[in-house]
C-alpha cells in the first residue's frame, strides 16, 4: 500500500490489528461527537493566505517548554500503546528524538520509564538537550505512588511533566464494551478469526511477554494483575483533588509543568496561577466527556486568557500539517497527536512512526509557504479567517 498521509496508516493499522485492539485505538466516548468535531471543527477556520513574501527559506525549529524542538509536534501520552506492537513506545521515543520531535510518555505506557529514556537518549539528533521523552501522570489517591514515579522519571532524564488532570473517570466507550476488550489482550474463541488475519500482530505482540502497566509493576499497586483500565482507575485514581495538587506536582517536579485536559479560559488561568507552565487544550481525542467542545474550538479563548503567562499545545484531532498551522496561527506554541503515531506504529513500526514525521514535516512546511509566511514562530491570526465560526 502507498502510504502518502496519516489516514493511510490508519487504513493500514485497520487491516494489521485485531478489532478490538484497533477500535480502543480508533473510538471515542458514547456517540463520539466530540471525536468528530476535533476533525471537523478545524475546516471552520480557513486560510488567508499572503503573496509577495519571501519564502526561499522555511523553518519548523521552535522551542517547546523550554526544550527546542525541530518540528511543533509532540507524541501524545497513549497508555499500553505497546498493545499495538511490542515496544512500541521504546521505538516512538527513539525515532521521535532522531527526528528532533518531543515524544511523551504515557504513565500507564506498556514500557517502563528507564527503557523508553534510555532508548531516546542513545539516538545522536536530540529533541531536547537530553534526548529525553516527556513524562505524563495521573494523581493517585496514593502519593507516595505519584512521588516515586516523578522520582525515576526525573532520574532517567525527563525534563517537562505533562499532569493529565481529564480522567477522573474513564470515559465510555461502547467500541470496547461491544468487542469485550480486555489488558491484556486475549485470544479468545470470537477473536480466533481476527488471530489468523493478524498473524504479524499475534507473533509480535500476542504471543511475547504479557502486555502490561510497566511503570506500575514494581510499586505496591497490583499493576501486574490489573485486568481492566476501568478497574485500576476506579481504584486507585485520586477523584479529590483541587488545584493544590497542581502545586504539589510543581514543587515536586521543580521543571516546567504542562496541564493536559483544559478546555475552559478560567481554568486555564487558574493552572497558571497554581504554577502551570504550559495549557495542553485536550478533550483526550474525545475519549472522556462525549459532548465537550472540540480542542480547536476551545483554544483561542484560552490564548486569550493566558497571554504570554504560559504556552499553549493544542491536542486532538490533527491529522495533518495544516491543522498544525492552523492551530499555530491561532496562537498554540506546538500541537500534540496521539492517533496519528498509534497508526504509524501499528502498520508499520519504526518506519511507519519515521513516515508519519516525515507526513508531518513536509505538510506543515508547504502550509507555512503557501499562506505566505517562513516561519512557524511567525504564524498569526491574521493568517486565517472565520474566527467566529469556531463560537459553539
Ligand atoms: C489509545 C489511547 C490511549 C491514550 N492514553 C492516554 C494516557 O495514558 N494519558 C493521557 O494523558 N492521554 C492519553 N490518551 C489521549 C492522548 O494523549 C491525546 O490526548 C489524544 O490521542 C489526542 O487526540 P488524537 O488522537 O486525535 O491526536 C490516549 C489516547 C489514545 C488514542
Amino acid at each position: 500500500m502507498n502510504v502518502v498521509n496519516i489516514e493511510d496508516l490508519r487504513r493500514l493499522a485497520r487491516k494489521r490489528l485485531p478489532k478490538a485492539i484497533f477500535e480502543f485505538v480508533d473510538g471515542g466516548a458514547l456517540d463520539e461527537v466530540t471525536l468528530r468535531a476535533n476533525r471537523s471543527d478545524f475546516e471552520r477556520v480557513r486560510f488567508h493566505p499572503r503573496v509577495f513574501t519571501d519564502v526561499s527559506q522555511i523553518s519548523l525549529a521552535t522551542t517547546i517548554l523550554g526544550q527546542p524542538a525541530q518540528v511543533p509536534l509532540i507524541m501524545a501520552p497513549v497508555g499500553l500503546c505497546g498493545m499495538v506492537r511490542r515496544k512500541a513506545e521504546v521505538i516512538a521515543a527513539r525515532t521521535a528524538a532522531s527526528a528532533g520531535m518531543p515524544f511523551c510518555l504515557s504513565m500507564m505506557a506498556a514500557s517502563s520509564i528507564e527503557e523508553v529514556c534510555a532508548g531516546a537518549a542513545s539516538q545522536p539528533q536530540r529533541a531536547t538537550p537530553s534526548g529525553a521523552p516527556w513524562f505524563q501522570l495521573y494523581l493517585l489517591k496514593d502519593r507516595a505512588m505519584n512521588r516515586v514515579l516523578l522520582q525515576r522519571a526525573r532520574a532517567a532524564g525527563a525534563k517537562v511533566l505533562v499532569l493529565t488532570v481529564d480522567t477522573k473517570t474513564q470515559g465510555p466507550r461502547e467500541r470496547d464494551i461491544r468487542n469485550g476488550f480486555t489488558v491484556p489482550p486475549r485470544i479468545t474463541m470470537r477473536s480466533a478469526f481476527d488471530a489468523v488475519r493478524c498473524w504479524r500482530w499475534v507473533r509480535d505482540v500476542a504471543l511475547g511477554p504479557t502486555v502490561t502497566f510497566a511503570n506500575l509493576k514494581d510499586l505496591n499497586s497490583g499493576g501486574k494483575d490489573v485486568v481492566t483500565i476501568t478497574q485500576f482507575i476506579a481504584d486507585k485514581y485520586d477523584l479529590g483533588y483541587d488545584w493544590e495538587a497542581l502545586e504539589w506536582c510543581k514543587s515536586e517536579w521543580q521543571g516546567p509543568v504542562a496541564v493536559k485536559g483544559i478546555l475552559s479560559p478560567v481554568d486555564a488561568k487558574l493552572a497558571v496561577q497554581h504554577g502551570a507552565s504550559g495549557i495542553i487544550v485536550s478533550n483526550h481525542g474525545g475519549r472522556q466527556l462525549d459532548g465537550a467542545i472540540s480542542s480547536i474550538a476551545a483554544l483561542p479563548a484560552i490564548v486569550d486568557a493566558v497571554g504570554s503567562d504560559a504556552e499553549v499545545i493544542l491536542d486532538g484531532g490533527v491529522r495533518r500539517g495544516v491543522d498544525i498551522v492552523k492551530a499555530l496561527c491561532l496562537g498554540a506554541r506546538a500541537c500534540m497527536a496521539g492517533r496519528p503515531f498509534v497508526y504509524a506504529l501499528a502498520a508499520l513500526g519504526e518506519e511507519g512512526m519515521q513516515r508519519a514525521i516525515a507526513i508531518f514535516k513536509a505538510e506543515i512546511e508547504k502550509a507555512v509557504m503557501l499562506v505566505g509566511c517562513n516561519s512557524v514562530q511567525a504564524l498569526q491570526r491574521g493568517y486565517l479567517q472565520g474566527l467566529d465560526r469556531l463560537r459553539c
